[in-house]
């Protein structure tokens, strides 16, 4: 018998205050156009005042629980990706449990920037796997906007906040990719690169929570060959290959990488899910906003074979293929 992580539930939550790039031609020297031509980013949402990635991701969470017909109590352990906590200790996760009023099992936050997501769909899936856990709920939620130096144009036009959930639950399978729910992943990390991406601020260093320094150009020579190489990895783990893929859900970071990728992993671009132009870059945020949208959109449907793929600071990078 196989032991399957299968996803029973998405759920999602986008802040109200819709930011239309034209906000930041009026703070910084930057344009529509421009915006538009190197990322692919229109709009993106912003946490209100007040507003904390806890708060976010307990909406997406309920949405998520009450799309899976379950409730807090039948959840065993919450695994949330974010790299802007409402504090800097405990975990969101804690508090996203205390939330939704669930009051046994445990919770924990995953750290990994933008590939967060990815991370904690792969530890949740070894939870379910090992017996830790029957079901898990899985959490990328993020207030981008936070650590944003908006006096910075090469940056303060490419975030976003919000928050997306998935259940998964443990079912059995036949041990073949046929089967329902996480079939394999691919994680990375190279600490060389650190300085790609990071926030210059912390609690051992200056006692602040800092601003996002990126060096973007840089960052994209990486992006597309480590993602087309960990999305490539995971799917020949399991003896799948890109023709068998119905989906890529990539993070969404800029157009032109997921184009990228797409195209070095041969997938035409209709079968991507893209929502860019709408979120910007929500990092650990980015990948469950567009399951939800996808399947929303009735894009991605039961049994259609999924490939999500992501790399931000550390570098961390890596890739699951899933079974919807
Ligand atoms: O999610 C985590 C992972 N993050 C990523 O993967 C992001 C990866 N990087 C990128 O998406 C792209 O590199 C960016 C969108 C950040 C930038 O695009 P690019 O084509 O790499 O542009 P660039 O950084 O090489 O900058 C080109 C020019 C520069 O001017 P000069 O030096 O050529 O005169 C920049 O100063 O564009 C300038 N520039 C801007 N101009 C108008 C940078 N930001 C802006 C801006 N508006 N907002």
């Amino acid at each position: 018998m196989t032991i399957r992580a299968v996803v029973k539930g998405v759920g999602h939550y986008l802040p109200e205050r819709v930011v239309e790039n034209s906000y930041f031609e009026s703070i910084v020297d930057t344009s529509d156009e421009w915006i538009r031509a190197r990322s692919g980013i229109e709009r993106r949402r912003f946490a209100a005042e007040g507003e904390t990635t806890s708060q976010m991701a307990a909406t997406a969470a309920r949405e998520a629980l009450s799309d899976a017909g379950l409730d807090a109590n039948d959840i065993d352990a919450i695994v949330l990706a974010t790299s802007t906590p409402d504090l800097t200790f405990p975990s969101v996760a804690t508090m996203v449990q205390s939330e939704l009023g669930m009051t046994h099992g445990f919770a924990f936050d995953v750290q990994a920037v933008c590939a967060g997501f990815v991370f904690a769909l792969t530890n949740a899936n070894a939870l379910i796997l090992s017996g830790q856990a029957k079901r898990v709920l899985v959490i990328g939620a993020e207030t981008f906007s936070r650590i944003l130096d908006m006096t910075d144009r090469s940056t303060c036009v490419l975030f976003g906040d919000g928050a997306g959930a998935l259940i998964l639950e443990a079912a059995e399978g036949t041990g073949t990719t046929e089967d329902r729910g996480i079939l394999s992943a691919d994680l990375n990390s190279d600490g060389r690169m650190r300085e790609m991406l990071y926030v210059d601020g912390g609690v051992s260093t200056n006692q602040q929570s800092g601003f996002l320094r990126m060096q973007g150009n840089q960052l994209f020579r990486q992006a597309v060959g480590k993602l087309a190489e960990t999305a490539e990895t995971a799917l020949t783990k399991v003896g799948l290959c890109d023709d068998d893929v119905d989906w890529i859900v990539p993070h969404q970071a800029n157009i032109r990488i997921i184009q990228g990728t797409a195209k070095k992993l041969g997938v035409p671009m209709e079968r991507v899910i893209v929502t860019v132009q709408e979120h910007g870059n929500t990092s650990a945020a980015s990948i469950p906003l567009a399951l939800y949208e996808g399947r929303k959109q009735g894009k991605i449907k039961d049994g259609d074979l999924l490939v999500t793929e992501a790399i931000g600071g550390g570098l961390a990078w890596g890739a699951v293929a899933l079974r919807w």
